[in-house]
């Protein structure tokens, strides 16, 4: 069986855990997008993990990860995470796998990141689209288009590097220049690094489309980790508002290079509220002290970049939309014990429009979204304490509720219901 793990969200649903949780039932764990903007955080025992490029999966001794041709990635934060596991006993070698495919996320490309979110942050509208500055957009955009990008594989070619990285550099430094930044990207040293990420990831660097289909011919079960989420996708999400990758389960074949029907279930994460890091429409966002608490409770507070992220009441418009976009066969639900101890708990059913129409179709268009009125359910508050023995039935009369009216209006099964971060803090019989 392979699954594909995909945020029905805006991010950080609790991705990373679901991933460790499940890589005990596969052999391989394989991102496809996304790259160091990601930030998946998985606890064991008392250790907690923070991994941003490398596959949540490394944390499991036996398991082969693989970093797929849809996955920018930044050699340096990759191989400062190899160091950082490798000192907690974590070791990488023999097991990691990078797709020579994968582009290559530079100094130039970070540079840019936040020489146009500060152009933007000073234009009429005065508003940035609050990327985490990781170079992720203009990684993506020399992928696409062409001229002067650089992919993993052609780091273990000297003249390809050289070449390359010298027109770049002038390019970027042009558009540098006129978006007003004082850096320039220093060509020499970007060479430098490059050789340096060659002898330290050269090994791991293969033809990964090839490494999925033999695995997959010999039987072994697949886990694809999504990053970043379906609501931050760039064709599907709350565009511009969004990340630069099909972050949705949709990604999963471009970026791996098996087909569609390689993935048997979907399991889409969300959390039992929403949240969003950065600028964008945020229809259920609370600026009360309900928001707050959500936040002081569910420590909502980002792990790449440490930005407090914005809370708000669940919007099911939008996730019945995401687990449509993804196919989704069942859902986990994540951080149901911060909601407990509140009076009242709503839920978004529907949307009112500027002209007093409404709608249950999500809109995945910024401008238009912000325009919108949540509809709400509510539904009485529960108390009571979080030991309850690991059985979802024996939670309280009011979580139960709320679960079930989430799976009403989903039409899905919530598979899984976690109430803490750690990994027996999980329920899993949908009774
Ligand atoms: P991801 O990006 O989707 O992997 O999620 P993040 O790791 O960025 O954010 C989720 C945060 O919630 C992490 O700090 C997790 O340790 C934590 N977490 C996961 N599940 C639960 C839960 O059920 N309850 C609580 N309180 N925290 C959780
Ligand atoms: P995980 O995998 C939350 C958001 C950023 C910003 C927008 C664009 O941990 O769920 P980018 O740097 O990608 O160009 O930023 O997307 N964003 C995330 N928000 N969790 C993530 O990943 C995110 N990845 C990107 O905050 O609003
Ligand atoms: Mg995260």
């Amino acid at each position: 069986m392979n699954t594909a793990i995909t945020g029905l969200q805006w991010g950080d649903e609790g991705k990373g855990k679901i991933v460790d949780l499940l890589t005990s039932e596969h052999d391989l764990v394989v991102r496809y997008n996304g790259g160091a903007n990601a930030g998946h955080t998985v606890v064991i025992g008392d250790q907690k993990y923070a991994l941003h490029l490398m596959p949540s999966g490394i944390l499991s001794p036996e398991i082969t990860c693989v970093i797929g041709n849809g996955v920018v990635v930044d050699p340096g934060k990759l191989t400062e995470e190899i160091d950082s596991l490798e000192s907690r006993s974590i070791e990488t070698g023999g097991r990691l796998f990078i797709s020579d495919r994968a582009h290559v996320v530079l100094d130039y490309h970070k540079m840019i990141d936040g020489a146009l979110e500060d152009f933007l942050a000073g234009g009429s509208s005065g508003e940035s689209i609050g990327t985490t500055r990781r170079g992720i957009g203009p990684a993506y955009a020399d992928k696409i288009l062409r001229a002067p990008a650089l992919r993993m594989g052609d780091l273990l070619d000297d003249s390809v590097l050289s070449d390359r990285i010298g027109i770049a550099c002038a390019l970027h430094s042009e558009q540098l220049a006129s978006l007003g930044s004082p850096e320039r990207p220093d060509q020499e040293r970007i060479i430098d690094d490059c050789r340096r990420w060659r002898d330290r990831l050269g090994s791991a660097i293969t033809d990964t489309t090839y490494l999925l289909h033999d695995a997959v011919r010999d039987g072994r079960r697949l886990l694809f980790e999504g990053a970043n989420a379906c609501l931050l996708d760039i064709d599907h999400g709350t565009y511009p508002f969004v990340t630069s990758s099909n972050c949705s389960a949709l990604g999963i074949p471009a970026g791996t290079g098996l087909p569609p029907r390689t993935v048997d279930r979907v399991i889409g994460i969300m959390k039992a509220y929403s949240t969003r890091v950065g600028s964008g429409p945020f229809p259920t966002e609370l600026h009360d002290a309900t928001g707050d608490r959500i936040r002081e409770r569910g420590r909502e507070y980002g792990t790449t970049t440490g930005r407090p992220r914005r809370c708000g009441w669940l919007d099911l418009v939008a996730v019945r939309y995401t687990s449509m976009l993804c196919g989704t066969t069942s859902v986990a639900c994540m951080l149901l014990d911060v909601l407990f101890g509140m009076d009242e708990v709503r839920i978004c059913t529907a949307y009112r429009l500027p002209d007093g129409s409404i709608t249950e179709r999500f809109i995945p268009d910024a401008h238009r979204l912000e325009g919108v009125e949540p509809i709400y359910q509510s539904l009485p508050g529960w108390d009571g304490d979080l030991d309850f023995d690991g059985e979802r039935s024996r939670l309280p009369d009011g979580a139960r509720r709320y679960l079930d009216v989430i799976e009403d209006i989903l039409e899905l099964p919530i598979e899984m219901v976690s109430v803490g971060p750690e990994r027996t803090q999980t329920l899993l019989a949908a009774t």
